[in-house]
């Protein structure tokens, strides 16, 4: 009896204590194309496939070749965008519905699709038009969605860090931008409650660093660099706090529950020569660290044991941006060299954990 009892338990212990192992190394990336030197979308599936362990994708565009390369890979999923000028016109729901049935109905269901992010970063163009068509464009698309018996695709919006007002410091005062908080946010989070939708936020401690917290913008320390008065709770890293102080905002209008995506972050391997905190050691270790973080389970602080879809900016270096650092945010090259090293190949896997091969094999 207790024999039987005992080789089902240590099977399931063993599986407990392994599928963690695997699963740390999964992330999402963003597959930007400003570039003109990129492999070809069929390419670069068949890479993201067979060499690494990325299962989420987002495009910032609905690039009918880059959506009909993903079709019938199993296990991974897209995130498509809308372009912000496409933003007024879909918030009237014939055209949500035509842009449905031109852009994405003809690659469905092959091509598997999580998530419509609409728009990118609209609160911060800070056009006064597109924010007000921002919540009815996300309205319409869901209806239109619902009206295809379309299911399995939520409707979201990025936001840069730059919603938060000023003052959002500690993590615990985190608050939206005074005019925006009530009139804008507050339906927009009333909107993902309803409809089970993630906020979408891109929280870049890249851009929030100063000399003397590159190492806590970086995940390099275990120590308590940044204590919260108000909650008696101590920071580690950046990108908690950051995070963290999106929670608090969320929550100050009443939206604690409602899910968060990281839809973007990411660390540049190359700048300009004066830039400090650029540089290939500097962007393997935010990407990394942040990889082994919000695979880990612990979650933030204020939102313990909660984990994040995150998408990584970017999957490759994109020589059509306009800064030297801003080309220079890819993992790979166009070559599909790695630029370095953060845990994110499928030998990877096997080369650090080789105890666990045999449970790896797909
Ligand atoms: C995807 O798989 C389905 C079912 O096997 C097949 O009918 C379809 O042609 C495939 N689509 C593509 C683009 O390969
Ligand atoms: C959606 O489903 C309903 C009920 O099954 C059906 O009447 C309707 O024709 C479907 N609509 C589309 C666009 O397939
Ligand atoms: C926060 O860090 C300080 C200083 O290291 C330590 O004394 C304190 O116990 C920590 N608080 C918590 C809640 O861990
Ligand atoms: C969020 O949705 C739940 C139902 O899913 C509801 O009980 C709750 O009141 C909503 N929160 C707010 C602030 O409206
Ligand atoms: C860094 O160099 C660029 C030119 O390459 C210059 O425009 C910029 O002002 C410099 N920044 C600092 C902080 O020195």
């Amino acid at each position: 009896m207790m024999r039987a009892k005992l080789i089902p338990l240590f099977f399931f212990l063993a599986l407990t204590l392994i599928v963690p192992f695997s699963a740390a190394y999964h992330v999402g990336v963003n597959y930007g194309t400003v570039a003109n030197n990129l492999p070809p979308p069929h390419q670069v599936v068949n890479f993201i496939k067979t060499k690494t362990n990325i299962n989420h994708v987002k495009i910032f565009d609905t690039n009918p070749n880059i959506l009909a390369a993903f079709s019938n890979i199993t296990g991974m999923s897209l995130t498509v965008t809308v372009p912000n000028s496409d933003i007024p016109s879909l918030s009237k729901l014939p055209k949500a519905r035509s842009w449905l049935s031109d852009h994405l109905l003809p690659f469905l269901p092959a091509t598997s699709i999580r998530y419509i992010a609409v728009g990118n970063e609209v609160i911060a163009t800070s056009d006064k038009k597109l924010i007000a068509h921002l919540l009815p464009a996300m309205e319409s698309l869901t209806l239109a969605l619902n009206l295809a018996n379309v299911t399995g695709i939520s409707v979201s919006t990025p936001h840069s860090l730059g919603v938060l007002s000023g003052s959002s410091d500690p993590p615990s005062s985190g608050m939206f931008r005074k005019g925006y908080d009530k009139s804008i946010f507050a339906p927009i989070l009333d909107f993902h409650n309803r409809t089970k939708s993630p906020f979408m936020v891109n929280p870049y401690p890249f851009f929030g660093f100063r000399p003397e917290t590159l190492n806590y913008a970086l995940f390099n320390t275990n120590d308590a660099v940044f204590f919260d008065p108000v909650t008696k709770l101590n920071y580690t890293n950046m990108f908690d706090a950051q995070l963290d102080a999106v929670s608090s905002a969320m929550k100050r209008l009443g939206y604690g529950d409602v899910d968060i995506v990281v839809a973007e972050t990411g660390w540049p391997s190359a700048g300009e020569p004066n830039q400090t905190g650029v540089g290939l050691d500097y962007a393997a270790a935010y990407n990394g660290n942040l990889i082994k973080h919000v695979n880990s389970g612990k979650g933030t602080p204020l939102m313990p044991n909660r984990v994040f879809e995150t998408y990584i900016f970017s999957l490759f270096n994109e020589n059509l941006k306009p800064s030297a650092s801003e080309q220079n945010f890819g993992l790979f090259k166009p070559d599909f060299t790695p630029v370095n090293d953060v845990g994110i190949m499928k030998t990877d896997q096997v080369t650090k954990h080789p105890s666990l091969e045999k449970w790896c094999v797909q």
